[in-house]
């Protein structure tokens, strides 16, 4: 199975993601590292430990990283993801353990002992501590296989400002540091999970598992969802995270165009904006495969499969 390291600040979907990933076989998760984002460091340290408990894992590594962006304060979004991240149902304080050793040593102490190609990275949130780690230790790119990633956007605009996705706006200085590492990158951007919603019978499969983790999915879904029903009028919100998962796994549900994406560090008006040639107008040298379109069903099924299996 594939070696993954999934760098999350949980947040809803990013909860969805680690329990597609804890209850897939193709999958080996080596370890969680944490990051500042939707909240603050020590509710989503909290909340990964919360999720890998709900999926019966409490023996998975969970490591909290960096609490604010490289060179920036820290944006949330609890005006989406609620006061503590996760909010929706209730939920008891974990009881396993986080690990002392900080995110970004733990990553690149991992990576520097892996073989060549075989760790692939998932980040799930800001890429600060992904960015700290190759700017720290440029090395671990040899173990690295690749990195796939939910940010960014090209057609439709941004989710926090007109021009950014909120994973990239966070901390633009780290996602270009990832963009331009010449690894190999898959993105999976805002207008991509734009086409699979969480529409009504999507969210009753979930619940008609019948099972604690079908109902936390489903209450987590209803309570993520409240924004864009009620901001926008849509039937459903984009489960942006675990497309990155479910990607590792069945990567037939996506198709997407290498090209290049540069990251805007600069302008006021745009900062954070992933600059997508997506008709390759310019001579840049690709740099990432970014998606454009889902197989939303194919998605949700596995989604559905996959969760049952868990407790
Ligand atoms: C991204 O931002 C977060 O709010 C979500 O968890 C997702 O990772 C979507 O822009
Ligand atoms: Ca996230």
């Amino acid at each position: 199975s594939r070696n993954i390291i999934i760098d999350t600040d949980p947040g809803q979907d990013d909860a969805v993601a680690i329990l597609l990933a804890l209850a897939s076989p193709e999958l080996n998760v080596l370890g969680i590292t944490a990051v500042a984002g939707n909240v603050p460091l020590d509710l989503t340290q909290k909340n990964a430990r919360i999720v890998c408990e709900l999926a019966g894992k409490p023996d998975t590594l969970v490591f909290a990283g960096c609490d604010a962006p490289m060179s920036r304060p820290l944006v949330t979004a609890e005006h989406v993801h609620g006061k503590t991240g996760l909010d929706g149902p209730q939920m008891a304080d974990p009881t396993m353990p986080l690990q002392e050793q900080h995110a970004v040593d733990w990553i690149i102490e991992t990576l520097r002992a892996a073989p060549a190609n075989s760790v692939t990275l998932c980040p799930l949130g800001p890429l600060t501590n992904i960015g700290t780690a190759l700017e720290r230790a440029p090395e671990i790119k040899e173990a690295i296989a690749e990195i796939v990633l939910m940010g960014g956007g090209f057609f439709e605009g941004g989710n926090i400002t007109p021009a950014a996705e909120f994973n990239i706006y966070v901390d633009p200085e780290a996602a270009d540091i990832v963009f331009k590492s010449g690894l190999p990158i898959t993105v999976m951007p805002l207008d991509m999970t734009h086409k699979a919603l969480t529409t009504a019978p999507r969210v009753q499969a979930f619940r008609d598992m019948g099972t604690e983790v079908g109902r936390m999915t489903a209450e987590w879904t209803d309570f993520f969802e409240r924004f864009d029903k009620e901001k926008y009028g849509s039937e459903g919100a984009p489960l942006h995270d675990p497309t990155v998962i479910a990607y590792l796994i069945r990567p037939e549900l996506f198709t997407g165009r290498h090209i290049n994406v540069e990251i805007e560090t600069k302008s006021e008006l745009t900062l954070g904006m992933t600059v997508a040639d997506w008709w390759r107008v310019t001579d840049r040298e690709p740099n990432c495969t970014f998606m454009g379109d889902i197989d939303a069903d194919g998605f949700f099924a596995l989604l559905a499969e996959r969760l049952a299996t868990l407790g």
